[in-house]
């Protein structure tokens, strides 16, 4: 008999639940989900970031209540990212060094109120702490330097990593920080806190509500294009991918997300690591502005896209919807 119509109807599998579930290709779960959140000075504040409707700054003790949360919802990691005060900015983005930053304090109230029942991942780049807005350290031309911000980047990381985080994850783009910050990781004996590298990072327009939240908007001159992706761009990302690997990087990241799942899907196939990708907040505020305005459920769109990422060989996603989509697969 051929294999053809109508012994074949692909329909009879989708004719129920039970056999819709049976068949189910991908699964999405909460421990699939990484929560970025914001931290701001003070004590019991939330600041709603307008750019990120349902999204707001927390100060440390907030972002212990949010860990404490999460853990109860099976989030199994927290991705954190400072506003620092203005009076904190400088040139050279010094306060990423201090022990004391809003970014240590917060690792350690999550540390101290969660432990080990969640992973804390740290962003490694100058941008929230640069009067000008940028990842690393200017020349007289405003030319980011490669070299001297890897020295930076490097402090900030051990910095982050004394204060107790588990996952190193550099969104500078700088070449060869991996590197540095792997040999400087074994050095001071943190042989087990990991490295996801930002890997395949692109200069997007997708970023403007995160500029808006850690407060780098206003201060950003001109663009980031000489050091995160083009757009156009595919196989360099290979060789972004293949190099971090190579220099140590536990896992690679690819964002923006959905409109990079090529991206994703390219870097599984080829090096079999584990693939992470970002949401990023143009990308919520996308979703929840159709939800608004009445072009789509907004619990349905969330989950499409989340399934979306794990179907393109994501092991997990980054994303501002983290605690509805745990609500919501947990139940
Ligand atoms: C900065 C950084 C950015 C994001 C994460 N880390 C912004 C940028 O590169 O300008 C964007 C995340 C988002 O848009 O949600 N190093």
């Amino acid at each position: 008999m051929s294999a053809s119509y109508p012994a074949i109807r692909l329909r009879r599998t989708r004719a129920s639940i039970w056999s819709r579930a049976l068949h189910r290709e991908t699964v999405l779960t909460p421990a699939d989900l990484i929560w970025p959140l914001f931290v701001t000075e003070g004590r019991g504040v939330e600041e709603p970031v307008a750019s990120l409707p349902g999204v707001s700054r927390w100060s440390v003790d907030g972002i212990a209540a949010r860990a404490k949360e999460a853990v109860a919802m099976g989030i199994p990691c927290l991705a954190l990212f400072p506003n620092t005060q203005p009076d904190r900015r400088s040139d050279d983005g010094a306060e990423a060094l201090n022990p004391d930053n809003l970014m240590c304090r917060a690792i350690r109230a999550i540390k101290d109120a969660c432990g080990d029942d969640i992973g804390v991942l740290t962003d490694v780049a100058l941008d929230p702490y640069t009067v000008h807005g940028q990842d690393g350290l200017l020349d007289e031309a405003g030319y980011v330097l490669n070299d001297a911000t890897i020295e930076a980047l490097v402090g900030q990381s051990l910095n982050q990593a004394v204060a107790g985080a588990d996952v190193i994850a550099p969104s500078d783009m700088m070449d060869g920080r991996v590197g540095a910050i792997r040999a400087a990781l074994e050095e001071a004996g943190h042989v087990n806190i990991q490295i996801m590298a930002y890997a395949a990072k692109y200069a997007s327009a997708f970023y403007g509500p995160f500029r808006d939240a850690v407060g780098s908007r206003g201060l950003l001159r001109g663009d980031k294009k000489t050091y995160q992706m083009d757009p156009a761009n595919a196989e360099e990302a290979l060789r972004e991918v293949a190099l971090d690997l190579a220099e140590g990087a536990d896992s690679v990241m690819v964002k923006p997300g959905l409109p990079y799942l090529d991206i994703v899907r390219q870097v599984k196939e080829r090096f079999e690591v584990p693939v992470f990708a970002y949401q990023v907040s143009g990308e919520y505020a996308m979703i929840e502005a159709a939800a608004a305005a009445g072009a789509g459920d907004r619990e349905a769109l969330v989950l499409e896209t989340l399934m979306a990422f794990k179907r393109a060989g994501c092991s997990g996603v980054l994303t501002y919807h983290a605690p509805l989509a745990a609500k919501l697969l947990g139940a």
